[in-house]
């Protein structure tokens, strides 16, 4: 606790604090009062998506960062929408976006271009694959079911996360956190942080990190106790991949652990539970593992809703 404390007392101020309160308050307002077709009020689960940086100085030139994506994220965002979920995409900036994985990574550039002078067109190898996001895209945003909030560093990450949370917590069990963003696990306090750029006049660069504390039990225990809480688990060596993903579910009190080993995380997903283990398989090259593992959470939510 005294970690987490200090985490928060000697991190920057977050900007748009307030501006992004008022959204939150507003999205979780209007979504808490709807209701989802048959299945009673609708559901707001919070999808965490991409890697937080973690800055060496407080006028940042040089940061650490992680490989993820943001395309697990991005990819399960479509398929919650899909379930009628509404959903908060806590993303990294400049990552995956929902409904943009069939475009081209120069959307821009590669997929428009001038008939004349004055005149921009899509191109038409391109057209479905545009017309389909803004559609989809527009749809959610406008239709107050995807509320979008970006963040860079790992300081951002936490203060929104605890943010979001503690809104949601109105939301009771119809509540979920989806926590597949890539977590620093070591960081520079911002008190013992370098000001201005580190010299590289001085040699070679000695710095102590110190460990960003783990926030899963936080956010089950005092953010949002009664929500249905889904953490993910990488490792690079599936030896012990399960074994950690165990420990996490009965550590962190988890409703349920996404396993994935890093290179194949795209094919294969084990769902860990306090009552089994499930590998969940994309069906073909086509396809995505986040269709049948949002549809298992799904179903387990339900459970945990009635149960509740
Ligand atoms: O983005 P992609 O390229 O599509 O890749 C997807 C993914 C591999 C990033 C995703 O599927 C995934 O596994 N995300 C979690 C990665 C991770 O940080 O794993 P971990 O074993 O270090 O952490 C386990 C859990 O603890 C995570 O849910 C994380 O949110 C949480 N955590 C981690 C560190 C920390 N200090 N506090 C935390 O709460």
């Amino acid at each position: 606790m005294d970690e987490t404390t200090s985490f928060f007392e000697s991190a920057p101020l977050l900007k748009d604090a307030d501006n992004i309160t008022s959204k939150l308050t507003q999205f979780i307002d209007q979504n808490s009062s709807s209701l989802s077709g048959s299945s009673g009020p609708r559901r707001v689960v919070c999808v965490t998506s991409g890697g937080t940086t973690v800055p060496l100085e407080q006028r940042c030139v040089r940061y650490i960062d992680n490989f993820s994506s943001g395309h697990r994220g991005a990819t399960s965002t479509e398929y919650f929408l899909k379930s009628g979920y509404s959903v908060i995409f806590l993303n990294r900036r400049g990552t995956c976006q929902p409904y943009c994985r069939s475009l081209p990574d120069d959307p821009l550039l590669e997929c428009f271009e001038l008939t004349n002078d004055s005149c921009i067109q899509v191109q038409e190898s391109h057209s479905e694959a545009v017309k389909t996001a803004i559609r989809e895209h527009h749809a959610a945003v406008s239709g107050g079911l995807l509320l979008k909030l970006p963040f860079t560093t790992i300081f951002e990450y936490l203060q929104i996360l605890r943010l979001i949370a503690t809104s949601m917590k109105i939301l009771g069990a119809n509540g979920m956190f989806y926590l597949a963003a890539a977590v620093s696990d070591f960081y520079v306090p911002w008190d013992s942080m370098a000001v201005h750029k580190i010299q590289s006049a001085s040699g070679p660069l000695d710095m102590r990190l110190a460990q960003v504390p783990k926030m899963l039990s936080v956010l089950r225990k005092e953010w949002a106790p009664t929500a249905f809480c889904v953490s993910f688990k990488l490792e690079t060596d599936k030896e012990i991949l399960l074994e950690k993903a165990d420990k996490a579910l009965k550590r962190y009190k988890m409703h349920a652990v996404v396993a994935n080993e890093l290179s194949t995380r795209k094919e294969l997903v084990i769902l860990v539970t306090d009552t089994a283990k499930v590998s969940v398989y994309r069906e073909n090259h086509n396809s995505d593992v986040e269709s049948p593992l949002i549809k298992l959470l799904v179903d387990k939510h339900s459970t945990f809703i009635k149960n509740t």
